[in-house]
């Protein structure tokens, strides 16, 4: 089979080994057949909202793997999966909003492990992880291409998790894994608010929420070389 993206790697290896594996938002299925070809898992379920991505995964479930190894699931979310408690999550390639959905149902808290991988909105995502029980334990980061994507690993305890407001865009210093993609990200966030809080400040306006984003980049910029020295 074809080797998955950097992007599908980092959350391959964040979900280490386990039973059962669901992938919501499964789109071509490339994820779980990985996942159970390789005898991480032994089982997964790929579900996608859509009827045509999930066709193509099941064409390419069948080719892969002996049947039964993999099931296809048409439902918004988790509403239609059959989970098992202790099972392993895994939501990716969407925007925040709509991972944060997917975990705001009461089957997420029977996974043992959800791996996430917000392509926007994080600030959104965090916020609503932290204030319904749920821990980020480690974030990662990988560059493909162009691009650097992150991907966070999460447990329910049921305990919320206070955070300063910068914490909500750019994670807490204890769960973020140091290398040089991570550090890449803060510069480019970094940069990415120095130049709108110029331009606000430039036009009169109150550049102070950009500020503080940019000083807060700052300080963990600093933690992250200081601890890849
Ligand atoms: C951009 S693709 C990402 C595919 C794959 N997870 C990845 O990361 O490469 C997003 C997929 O999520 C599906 N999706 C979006 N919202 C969903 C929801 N609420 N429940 C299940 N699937 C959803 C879309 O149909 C699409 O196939």
């Amino acid at each position: 089979m074809t080797e998955l993206t950097p992007r599908l790697k980092l959350v391959y290896d964040m979900l280490g080994e386990g039973d059962l594996v669901v992938d919501v938002g499964c789109d071509h299925a490339y994820l779980p057949i990985k996942l159970v070809s390789d005898g991480k898992y032994r089982r997964a379920i790929a579900s996608d909202i859509v009827e045509g991505p999930l066709a193509a995964a099941a064409k390419n479930i069948r080719e892969a793997l002996p049947e039964g190894a993999i099931t296809t699931c048409l439902s918004d979310g988790l509403e239609k999966v059959a989970v098992e408690d202790g099972f392993s999550l895994a939501v990716c390639g969407m925007g925040g909003d709509a991972v944060a959905s997917v975990l705001s149902s009461e089957k997420a808290k029977r996974a043992r492990l959800a791996v996430l991988q917000p392509m926007t909105k994080e600030e959104h995502l965090r916020c609503h992880l932290w204030e319904n029980g749920f821990e980020i334990t480690s974030e990662r980061a990988v560059s493909e291409g162009e691009k650097i994507y992150a991907a966070m690993a999460v447990v329910y305890t049921g305990k919320n998790t206070p955070y300063e407001e910068a914490e909500l865009y750019l994670g807490k210093r204890e769960a973020r894994a140091a290398s040089p993609d991570m550090a890449r990200r803060l510069e480019l966030f970094h940069g990415r608010h120095a130049a709108i809080r110029n331009s606000i400040a430039r036009s009169g306006g109150d550049a102070s929420f950009d500020d503080m984003l940019v000083r807060a980049a700052e300080r963990e910029i600093l933690d992250i070389r200081e601890k890849l020295r």
